[in-house]
C-alpha cells in the first residue's frame, strides 16, 4: 500500500512534503527544490527509487511501498567539514524514530550506518551545495527478504520485530526526531552530537575492527572519536590512526 500522508500532514502543517510514486532518487529532487528556493526541511519521500544513491557510489535498495526513503532540504550555517557530523545527527534522529515506532534498539556504525545487531536497517547520505544541504535517509521497513548480494548484511524492522511496522508512524517520528536533532546541532554545535553518538555507538570505542581506506586495510581497536568526530583506531603496535572516511567493519 502506499503511504497514507494525511498523519504527516496532520502533524506537520504548513511543512512542504513531496510525494513521489516512482523518482530515480529523492536526492536528485531534493537538490533540484533546494537550488528552485523551497523552504529549509522540504521533505521528499517516495515509494521507490529507481536509481537510489548509497554511498561509496553503491546502489541503495528501494523496494517498492516497503522500505522509507526520505530526503530533507537543509538550510544550515554549517562548515562543510562538518557533513560527517550532520551524517551522524540523523543517525541518532533515525535510530530514535526507529525505537519509537519499532520499539527496537538500534547500534550506530560510525560515521552513518544504523544496525539492528550486526545488520545494516538504515543509511544516511548528505551532499551540499553552497548553503544548501540535502540529507537522504533510506530506512528498510518492511523487507521480508533481500537479494542475495545484500541478505548477509542488512535486515528490516519487520524483519527484527517480527510484524509488520507503519512507515506513516515512522515517516511521523523521522522528521519530529530529524527537527529534534538538527536543532541540537544547529545551537549546540558538534559536541553534543558527538558525546551522544559515543554513547549509542558500539563502534566507537573497544571494537575490534578493519577499515579500508585508500585502498589500503587498517586493523585495529577503535580509540573514540577526535574533537572533529573522525574515528581513532589504535593499531596492534599501539600507533593511533585518525579515520577521516571509509568503510568500518568489525573484525
Ligand atoms: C548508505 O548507507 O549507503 C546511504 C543510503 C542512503 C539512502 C537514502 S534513501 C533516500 C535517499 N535517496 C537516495 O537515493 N539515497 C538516500
Amino acid at each position: 500500500m502506499p503511504l497514507d500522508l494525511t498523519p504527516v500532514h496532520m502533524q506537520f502543517p504548513g511543512r512542504e512534503i513531496h510525494w513521489l510514486e516512482n523518482t530515480g532518487s529523492t536526492m536528485t529532487v531534493a537538490a533540484q527544490l533546494g537550488a528552485a528556493g523551497c523552504p529549509a526541511g522540504t521533505v521528499v519521500v517516495a515509494e521507490e527509487q529507481t536509481a537510489g544513491q548509497g554511498r561509496f557510489g553503491r546502489i541503495w535498495h528501494s523496494e517498492r511501498e516497503t522500505g522509507l526513503y526520505v530526503s530533507f532540504v537543509l538550510r544550515l550555517s554549517l562548515a562543510e567539514e562538518n557533513l560527517r557530523v550532520l551524517a551522524m545527527t540523523l543517525g541518532l534522529a533515525a535510530s530514535e524514530a526507529i525505537a519509537r515506532t519499532a520499539d527496537v534498539e538500534c547500534d550506530l556504525r560510525w560515521p552513518n550506518d544504523v544496525l539492528i545487531g550486526d545488520k545494516k536497517c538504515a543509511g544516511i547520505l548528505v551532499a551540499v551545495e553552497q548553503t544548501t544541504f540535502v540529507a537522504g535517509i533510506g530506512i528498510n521497513v518492511n523487507q521480508t527478504a533481500f537479494p542475495a548480494v545484500l541478505a548477509p548484511i542488512a535486515t528490516s524492522l519487520r524483519l527484527a520485530t517480527g510484524r509488520p511496522q507503519s512507515r506513516e508512524a515512522l515517516l511521523v517520528h523521522l522528521i519530529e526526531s530529524a527537527d529534534s536533532f538538527l536543532r541540537m546541532l544547529e545551537t549546540g554545535g558538534k559536541d553534543p552530537v558527538l558525546r551522544m553518538f559515543t554513547r549509542a555507538s558500539s563502534y566507537v570505542r573497544g571494537k575490534h575492527v578493519f577499515v579500508e581506506q585508500e585502498g589500503a586495510e587498517i586493523e585495529g581497536v577503535t580509540d573514540g572519536l577526535d574533537e572533529s568526530g573522525f574515528l581513532i583506531v589504535r593499531r596492534p603496535d599501539g600507533t593511533r590512526v585518525t579515520i577521516m572516511a571509509g568503510g568500518v567493519r568489525p573484525k
